[in-house]
């Protein structure tokens, strides 16, 4: 099945008529259980399901009218740079209305691709203004199987708190949606340590495409997720907070080992990535309960409670910290 025939068959679900604008903001979310392999390219579907915590008010807000001459793409309140800017157009024709363009505005108050998530928060912040645009109607689950289409992990930035991304069996990815779970963790904090705003050489798609190709270690993936999708749901359901960090902290690592062993290799990580990691290990030594994860990029997030907040803080003096529950 094509994309387009994907998208037609949802909006014959939509309800409203279109108005004149649209506005909606969606958080950044860090996986805990990583989606990293494609099952089908053309759908963006995955191997595996994954598991996420959104960032609270740290994401994208997306504005979205109707233009008469052409796309009109601003990143930022500057005209976005045309990668970007074709990137979102494509999307968009998806929806767009005979002889109709428009005119999107994002701002992130997030670093862009530098490895925390911003098209998850963009592309998840442009289906539900494009929502608002339309009037659809949709429901998060809805919405999520189109913000799935632009990112996969934007399907899990439609929800605040823990989201999971079924990976679903369905030849038509149907049953590929993510759903937001109740669990609230007041004391959970994730803190951000920035080491590169650089923008990332190899896009998390084309990194995927070549592990799954190329790498030996790859074929041990989807058993692993599996295993620490379940683990995670377990710990979070038991606020298992040593459960918790572990499952999250070698799930991310397991999937960059799976990389390295890719041909050409690939490494995220640049040397300070890699000193900041020997730092939480020297800091768990010494019995600090702080756990770190990584998405496709050099920046680490850390996971720890509040009552540990005041010593991370020390050891980190530049670490930003997020309630993801506020
Ligand atoms: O959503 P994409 O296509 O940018 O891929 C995201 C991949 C990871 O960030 C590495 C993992 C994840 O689940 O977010």
């Amino acid at each position: 099945m094509k994309r387009q025939e994907f998208v037609d068959q949802l909006l014959k679900r939509a309800k409203g008529t279109p108005g004149t604008r649209g506005e909606a903001f969606a958080p950044a979310n860090i996986a805990l259980c990583k989606y990293w392999g494609k099952r089908n390219a053309e759908l963006n579907l995955p191997v595996n399901s994954s598991l996420s915590i959104s960032l609270g008010k740290l994401g994208t807000r997306t504005i979205i009218k109707f233009s008469k001459t052409s796309d009109r793409i601003f990143l930022n309140g500057k005209p976005a740079p045309k990668a970007f800017a074709e990137r979102l157009s494509t999307y968009l024709d998806l929806f767009r209305p005979e002889g109709l363009f428009f005119e999107v505005r994002t701002k992130n108050n997030i670093p862009t691709a530098a490895g925390l998530a911003s098209s998850a928060s963009g592309f998840a912040a442009l289906v539900k203004a494009l929502d608002d645009l339309m009037g659809w109607g949709f429901t998060p689950r809805e919405l999520s199987l189109l913000a799935r289409l632009g990112s996969g992990s934007a399907a899990r930035s439609l929800y605040d708190g823990f989201a999971v991304w079924h990976a679903g069996q369905r030849p038509d990815g149907m049953d590929s949606y993510a759903e937001g779970l109740s669990n609230v963790w007041d004391d959970l904090r994730v803190g951000i340590l920035e080491v590169s705003r650089v923008r990332k050489k190899t896009g998390s798609t084309e990194g995927m495409n070549r592990t799954r190709e190329t790498s030996e270690l790859y074929r041990s993936w989807p058993a692993q997720a599996q295993c620490d999708y379940d683990e995670l749901r377990t710990a979070i359901a038991a606020k298992d907070f040593p459960m918790f960090g572990k499952t999250a902290e070698n799930n991310a690592l397991a999937m960059h080992a799976t990389m390295m062993a890719a041909w050409p290799p690939l490494c995220y990580w640049k040397p300070q990535s890699v000193s900041l990691m020997q730092k939480v290990w020297k800091a768990r030594e010494a019995e600090l309960e702080l756990y770190f994860t990584m998405d496709a990029g050099p920046n680490l997030k850390l996971l720890f409670l509040t009552g540990d907040q005041a010593a991370v803080r020390r050891l980190f003096p530049k670490v930003q910290i997020v309630n993801p529950f506020l």
